[in-house]
């Protein structure tokens, strides 16, 4: 359920208008509400119930710093990629003391910048990144706390470009290796290994692949103990999908529930590092329709967002719900709904049939909360679209929209 609603003929987010903030903030614009957000991690951070857990929110999902405030006011930490997302979430006053920081490719003075903070904990993906940090620890005058990431060699059945935890992918630690590498990490000096990492892959509809893959993990655990190694963190990774269209994914309830029985009893503390099912249905993209093309094969909608604002769609082929803004009494029609890129690949939907809409009229792309955003670019030097957050009857932006200026900044024509 999200705040994202009909009022008569008229499309809401939360009791805003969205033609209100499409006219004094212009179109594209990302739009979020507040009340989504809080929902959502609330039913996820409370799914775990008494365990003891922190949740980390996935800051490549959605990395504006009002939702990562947000976030952390509500207690969520976050998990991290890259010293960029570092400092974002220390910014948004996230402490540090909640960050884990993963990611196949850290860099040396990434390392630095997190032993520097005192995050919680770095994932580490390979042997070789552990020699890499042990180093460089050794260099700050710190021991870097480690979970090793394992790959547990299960298919999540979904999208082949966000599956992550088959063998064959370039993520973490083989599960078959793991143990050697654990024991490996004890003889180096600036390395203190108090965790296990497992993510398996995003957008999973079903609660058996993630059953199944901790499940391998806990066994790994317990020969982790009696060789005397001992774990405190257990970070499950994010990944639980989201409706777009008609997917049926576990609530944060059933989800928990099915994982209880392995987590509970283990006495450890868990982490989980959801993204999508945060912000995913917290968001849309508000576009307008620039032009009505009929060609005698097709119909298409050229509207003012493209695939470099939402790239889901051209990338993964990924169904985004488009709802007109106003509900009229028109015929159905169908249509590419397409972007002003020059790309063939850039359209927000394809033979999607929807309510007939003319120029100037308003679409919600829905669910763009997560991967909307942060996965957008310049591409055709198309400044990045503003983000509005909305709480109740208020609303605000929390980034502007790009100028021509901005486009440009650090760009420089050489003298030769
Ligand atoms: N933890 C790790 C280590 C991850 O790699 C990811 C996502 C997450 C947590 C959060 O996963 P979530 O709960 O959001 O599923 N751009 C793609 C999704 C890529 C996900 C990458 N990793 C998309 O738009 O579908």
């Amino acid at each position: 359920m999200n705040y994202f609603q009909y009022i008569g003929n008229e499309l809401f987010a939360e009791q805003v208008p969205i033609q209100e903030i499409a006219s004094q903030v212009g179109t594209p614009a990302y739009i979020y509400s507040y009340q989504t957000l809080k929902r959502h991690f609330t039913a996820h951070d409370s799914a775990f119930g008494n365990i003891d857990h922190l949740t980390c929110f996935a800051v490549k999902a959605n990395s504006n710093l009002a939702i990562l405030e947000l976030l952390g006011k509500l207690g969520a930490g976050a998990d991290i990629v890259s010293g960029g997302e570092l400092f974002r979430a220390l910014k948004a006053g996230i402490s540090p003391k909640k960050i884990v920081f993963a990611g196949v490719g850290k860099t040396q003075q990434e390392m630095e910048y997190a032993l520097e903070s005192e995050i919680l904990m770095f994932n580490v993906e390979s042997w070789q990144e552990l020699e890499v940090l042990n180093e460089v620890a050794g260099k700050c005058g710190k021991v870097a706390p480690v979970a090793l990431r394992v790959n547990p060699d299960i298919s999540s059945e979904t999208h082949p470009y966000i599956t992550t935890g088959l063998k064959e992918s370039k993520f973490g630690i083989d599960i078959h290796s793991a143990l050697e590498s654990y024991k490996k990490a004890r003889s180096l000096k600036n390395i203190n290994t108090i965790g296990t990492h497992v993510h398996i892959g995003s957008q999973i509809t079903k609660v058996s692949p993630f059953v199944d893959s901790l499940e391998r993990i806990s066994g790994l655990i317990q020969k982790l103990r009696q060789e005397d190694i001992p774990i405190r963190y257990f970070d499950i990774g994010g990944g639980l999908g989201i409706t777009y269209k008609d997917e049926a994914p576990p609530s944060p309830q059933e989800f928990f529930k099915a994982l209880s029985p392995t987590l509970q009893g283990m006495d450890l503390s868990i982490i989980s590092e959801p993204g999508r099912v945060i912000v995913g249905n917290a968001g849309a993209l508000i576009t307008k329709v620039l032009y009505v093309k009929k060609k005698e094969e097709k119909n298409f909608l050229i509207v003012d967002a493209g695939m470099n604002d939402i790239m889901r769609p051209s990338l993964y082929k990924a169904y985004h719900e488009l709802l007109p803004v106003f509900i009229e009494k028109r015929q159905n029609i169908l249509a590419d709904i397409v972007g002003p890129i020059c790309e063939s690949g850039d359209f927000l939907a394809r033979d999607r049939e929807l309510q007939e809409l003319f120029s100037g009229e308003l679409i919600a792309t829905m669910s763009a909360g997560a991967y909307g955003f942060t996965m957008s670019s310049n591409y055709n030097s198309r400044p990045r679209v503003p983000e509005v957050l909305v709480k109740g009857d208020k609303f605000r932006i929390i980034r502007e929209r790009e100028t021509y200026e901005d486009l440009i900044r650090g760009e420089i024509i050489p003298n030769f």
